[in-house]
This record gives C-alpha cells, structure tokens and sequence, in this order.
C-alpha cells in the first residue's frame, strides 16, 4: 500500500467520523491536534526514513485474556493489508517486569514503531518514554502510561463507560425500589487505569441515587479465574445485594457463577460488564442469554493502531494527541441489534470478527 497520495491520507484521517453508520455504532472521534504535550513525539526531526517495509513491535499486557487477544487479531488483520508492515507481538502474561524486557527486546532488534497496551501505568512509564527517546514512534493503546513521552494514545473514555454503569445501576435501584440499594464492585488491576477511571466514573454516576452504596469493593485483577474466588468470598459476606458491577465481562461471568453457587436469586440481582466482546463467549451474547444485565463496548483500536502507524510510518503524519474510540451501552433491548451489526447477522467463531466492527473506521 505505498499510494501514498494526500487524498488518500485525508480519507483516512476523517473516515473514524463515519465509522458509527457502518460498524454498528463504533465511533472514532479524533480530537483536533492542539500543538499540546506528546504532539510529535518521538518522531524524530525530518521525518521518518522512507524505507520499503517496516518493523512494528506489539507489547500486550496478557494475551491470556480474550479482549486482549481481539486486539491482537485485530491488529494482525489490519497490518495483513499492509505488506510492507512486519508485526512482532509479544505477551508479557500480566508481568510488569517482562513487558518492559519485552520492549527492551523490541529496541534491540530495531522497531520502526511500537504499539504497546501496557499492563500498568508506572512501571511501563520509563521503557516507553525510552524507545521516544530513541526517535520510536510509540502508540499507546486502552491503558495509558504517566507523562507524555509518546506519540499517541488510541483507547475509549473509562470515567464516561464507568459513569453510565453508575447512572444504570442508580436508576435500578430507583425503578426496583430498593432503599437503601447495596452494590458491590469487583475491579480490575490497581495500577491499571481503566480500573481506576472505571471506579471513579461508576461513582459519579451512582450518585443520582442517595440511597445506592457500594458495601464491598474488592480487586480481581481482571481475572475471571480470581474473580472467582473473590466474588464468593464477597456473597458470603454480603448475600443481600442488589447490583454488581464489575470492571469487565469475564469478572461478571465469575460474579454470576459464584452468586449461583450461593444459592442467591440471580433475577433479584442487577450484573453489569464491560467490554461487550460479540462472540460467542462474550458478553453481547451473555446479555442475549440473559446472564449479564448490562455491559459496554470497549473497541480495542486494533485497526486504527495500524492505520495510523501507517500515517505516521509512511506519511510523515503528525497524528492526533489521543484517538477517542466511542463506546455503547449493551442491554436486553439492543443486544441482538447490536450483535448483529458486528457480525452482520451471522454468528462469529472467532474471537476476531465482532471487533473487526471498527475496521471501517479505519480502512476507508
Ligand atoms: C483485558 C482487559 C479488558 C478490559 C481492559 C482494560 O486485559 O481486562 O477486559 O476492558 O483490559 O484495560
């Protein structure tokens, strides 16, 4: 794909815009480059050497996890149309320490570019902001570092995901009459910052409820396998809740499993997610099968990682500070629409073909 020519190079940097008409209601905003900190980072002066093909570097905090390896496929689906692309990933399996060797491999063996989702933000904050240093382009995606030694950041708004679930759960406590509502949280890694933003978002929006509060609050490092144990320990402690929110679809799954288990009335029980992955061990079709009550579409920006590495590597584009991919509130109402614009009505095998639901946004 070396056509580069300038319409070529717009079409792609407004096509995000119309990604919601066409990909089942993935938007991707961009916001406007404001000259403000991390603009331009890491590119070095005079641009990027042309070259005929290019090494990309992928750190993924833990391939374990299937949003996780989503986001792996759909990088590899994007950069597949890119044969001058070469993509390396490698899994750090939840491991600070091994996804900074792991970068630190990347430099060794001469990355044109990174893409990293960092398993947490401090310990991942130095090994980025040294392959910036080198004059490596770095896009970050979903989890942020500290500071703003990198390129760009691609990821969806966790306070605003977190402050929906909270208005969602505040409203069911409302509309079921509970007073007071007791709700438990089950969050996701402490020094990841969705886990953060996602609790401090669901706060605020719990709050238009007075008589909502959150009796238990316990980390599960979005792990369902730790979920497990967790999320019964919680029943017992507390077998007369009303909502349980948890910071992501697979911890959901542990909660329902354990609250089952405790012989708890799983209808008397308002569960939500996020991530809403459209396959079939998602969570689009557990809101389908009834399970989980609620969740939300976290796109994994896969595809437009690879678009703008492409803009960046090819096309001597400065992009955009952050990429803001938008979100969707998935419920027994909309689930099977919304499962049906990902897969286009029929069923998905893979863990890929629901997120490619973004790919319009990139490949326009
Ligand atoms: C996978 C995951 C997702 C979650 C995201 C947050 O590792 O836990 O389930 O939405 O990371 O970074």
């Amino acid at each position: 794909m070396r056509t580069t020519s300038r319409a070529r190079l717009l079409a792609i940097a407004v096509a995000p815009v119309f990604a919601v008409g066409v990909a089942g209601g993935v938007q991707a905003t961009t916001e406007p480059d404001t000259g403000g900190a991390g603009t331009g980072t890491c590119i070095p002066e005079g641009g990027i050497e042309a070259k005929d093909s290019y090494l990309i570097g992928m750190s993924q905090a833990n391939k374990g996890e299937p949003w996780r390896q989503a986001m792996n496929d759909q990088i590899e689906a994007a950069a597949a149309a890119h044969p001058e692309l070469e993509v390396v990933f490698a899994d750090a399996a939840q491991d600070n320490a091994q996804q900074v060797a792991d970068v630190e491999n990347f430099l060794a063996q001469g990355i044109d570019l990174l893409i990293i989702s960092p398993n947490e933000a401090a310990p991942l904050t130095d090994v980025v902001a040294e392959a910036c240093s080198q004059g490596v382009p770095v896009i970050v995606l979903d989890r942020k570092v500290e500071g703003d030694q990198f390129t760009m950041w691609i990821g969806a708004d966790n306070v605003q995901i977190g402050e929906q679930a909270g208005a969602y759960a505040a409203q069911y406590c409302t509309d079921e009459g509970h007073d007071p509502c007791a709700v438990i949280e089950i969050r996701g890694l402490e020094g990841s910052t969705p886990a953060q933003e996602r609790g401090d978002g669901f706060r605020e929006g719990l709050a238009a409820n007075e008589t909502a509060e959150i009796i238990a609050s316990q980390n599960a490092d979005w792990l369902r396998e730790k979920a497990i144990p967790v999320s019964q320990a919680m029943f017992q402690a507390n077998p007369d809740v009303h909502v349980v929110y948890t910071h992501n679809d697979p911890m959901t799954e542990a909660a329902i499993i354990s609250a089952e288990s405790a012989g708890l009335d799983l209808d008397a029980i308002l569960f939500i997610g996020i991530d809403a992955l459209p396959t079939p061990d998602g969570g689009i079709q557990s809101v389908i099968d009834g399970r989980i009550d609620a969740t939300y579409v976290y796109p994994t920006g896969g595809f437009e990682a690879i678009d703008y590495a492409v803009q960046i590597l090819e096309e001597g584009a400065v992009p955009p500070d952050e990429v803001i991919l938008e979100t969707q509130e998935v419920t027994a109402d909309n689930a099977q629409a919304i499962m049906d614009s990902f897969t286009g009505g029929a069923a998905t095998e893979g863990t890929t073909a629901g997120t490619e639901a973004d790919a319009p946004a990139t490949t326009g």
